[in-house]
This record gives structure tokens, sequence and C-alpha cells, in this order.
């Protein structure tokens, strides 16, 4: 009987050294999950624009085309929305300083990409009022 007993013992120790280190493995990965919850929640940083719309860069800039053949591969090279929506029903809403600024920083957390990284400010501001126009010629 005492040898049962202490097996006993010997089981409920076992399980309580089970159950502590259960614990520290749970506590060390919640910490974890805060370590990674602070880096999720820092600001993300401004997209840059994909390899593939990269190669479609020319090596001279011309609005019309750039508008067309590169922002065309997301918002269509008619600018009517592909998977970027409709650039010309944005141009009826936004001035031609608020699409520089968008053009500029792009959307944080889409796939709009930031173009200043790419584009000198002169070339964003040429795109801007290309879009303005066409967007208020078809109006
Ligand atoms: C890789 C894909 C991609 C490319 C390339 C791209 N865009 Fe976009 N663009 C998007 C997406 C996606 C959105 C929508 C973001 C959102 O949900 O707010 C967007 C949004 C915009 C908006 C805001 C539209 C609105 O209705 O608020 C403007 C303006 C714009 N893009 C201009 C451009 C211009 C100009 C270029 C080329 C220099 C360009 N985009 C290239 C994906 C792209």
């Amino acid at each position: 009987m005492s040898d049962n007993k202490e097996i006993t013992v010997k089981k409920v120790f076992g399980v309580l050294v089970l159950g502590l280190t259960l614990l520290f493995v749970v506590a060390a990965c919640t910490s974890t999950a805060e370590v990674r919850t602070v880096i999720v929640t820092a600001p993300p940083p401004a997209a840059v624009p994909p390899q593939k719309v990269l190669d479609l860069i020319p090596s001279v800039f011309a609005a019309d085309t750039f508008l067309q053949n590169v922002c065309g591969a997301c918002h269509g090279p008619d600018l009517k929305g592909k998977i970027g929506p409709n650039l010309l029903d944005a141009a009826t809403r936004l001035t031609e300083e608020e699409l520089t600024v968008i053009i500029a920083g792009g959307r944080h957390g889409t796939s709009m990409p930031a173009w200043s990284n790419v584009l000198t400010p002169g070339q964003i501001a040429d795109l801007a009022q290309e879009i303005h126009d066409f967007g208020s010629s078809i109006r």
C-alpha cells in the first residue's frame, strides 16, 4: 500500500512539474506575442512600387504614357480601374493638390505605392495635372 502511495505522490509531483513547465512556456509565448504586437502596431513603411511595375517605367518620362503604361498596370490602361480604383472618378472628387499628395505618398496598407520613391516632385505634379485634366475633360 505504501508503494502505491509513493507512486501517487510521485504522480502528483510529476503533474505539478509538468503544470509549472507549461505555465512557463505559456508565459514565454505570451510575452513573445506582446513583442509581436508592438511591431505590428508600428507605422507601416511607405509602399515601394513592386519590381514588375518598376520594370514598366520608360527611360523618358511623359505623363500621358506613364499613366497609361505604369499606373495603368493597376488602374487600367484607360485609368477606369482594375485592381486600383477608377482615377477619372478620383479626378472628379479630388483637387490636383490632393492627387499630388496621394501619388507621392501612396496609401499605407494598400498596394498603392509611394511614387516619391521613384519620381521627382515635378513629374508627380505632371501626373496629377494630367489625371485632373483628363478627368475634367470627360465629365
Ligand atoms: C501596384 C498597383 C498600383 C499602381 C502601380 C498604382 N496604383 Fe494608384 N492605387 C492603387 C490602389 C490599390 C489604390 C486604392 C488604395 C486605397 O484603397 O485607398 C490606389 C489609389 C490611387 C489613388 C487614389 C484614388 C481614390 O479614389 O482615392 C490615386 C490618385 C492613384 N492611386 C494614382 C496612381 C498613379 C498616378 C499611379 C502611377 C504613378 C498609380 N496610382 C499607380 C494601386 C496602384
